[in-house]
């Protein structure tokens, strides 16, 4: 259908949009690529620019979420179309049209997808991330934990087949982009959060 092929276009585009790289580069005269763990995300962000500009850039990438699903909603309306131009735009996040495939993490546009499709389990999932945050300092095992936390949620919540299954495929993705946080996890030399140390 037709306005399937829209959705799956213009979220993959919104989600390429590099909010990271845009704003870093336009409003602090940064580029993330150059400092910190050289992602362009809210983390990386806030551990280079400082806490305002990781909170706005995690909000801008949070936002290409929350559109994704938007456009699946009212372009289509299927639980299906949802879920794919959530899926689309962080995919669109971590293989960017505009960076030749290249880009984040996925974990604030995924949250924006989560609190579209499972608000309750946004939510949920939210706390368990900013819990382990807190305790370990670690903002990559946080978000690797919490993507793994929902679909386990989404199925305790009974949650449709299809969004447990995109919770299944959104963890592995997430996590699976981690790989370099992983390998510094388990050296012992990742980096702890800490505000504007560049
Ligand atoms: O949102 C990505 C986060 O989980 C890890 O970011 O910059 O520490 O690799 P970073």
């Amino acid at each position: 259908e037709f306005n399937f092929l829209i959705v799956i276009i213009c979220s993959y585009v919104i989600g390429s949009i590099p909010s990271g790289l845009v704003l870093g580069k336009g409003i602090w005269h940064v580029d993330l690529r150059e400092h910190g763990s050289k992602n362009i995300g809210a983390t990386n962000a806030w551990r280079t620019l400082g806490k305002f500009p990781g909170f706005v850039i995690f909000l801008a990438d949070l936002i290409k979420g929350l559109l994704g699903v938007y456009l699946g909603m009212t372009l289509v309306g299927s639980a299906m179309a949802m879920i794919l131009g959530g899926i689309l735009a962080i995919v669109g996040h971590s293989a960017s049209i505009f960076l030749k495939l290249k880009g984040g993490k996925g974990v604030a546009t995924g949250l924006g997808v989560l609190i579209m499709l499972m608000p309750k389990v946004s939510v949920c999932v939210f706390f368990i991330w900013l819990i382990i945050v807190m305790i370990s300092k670690y903002v990559s095992l946080a978000s690797i934990v919490a993507a793994a936390f929902v679909p386990i949620l989404a199925y305790a919540f009974d949650m449709p087949m299809e969004f447990v299954i995109f919770g299944i495929v959104a963890a592995i993705f997430v996590i699976y982009r981690h790989k370099t946080n992983i390998v510094r996890l388990l050296n012992g030399n990742e980096n702890k959060i800490k505000a504007g140390h560049r």
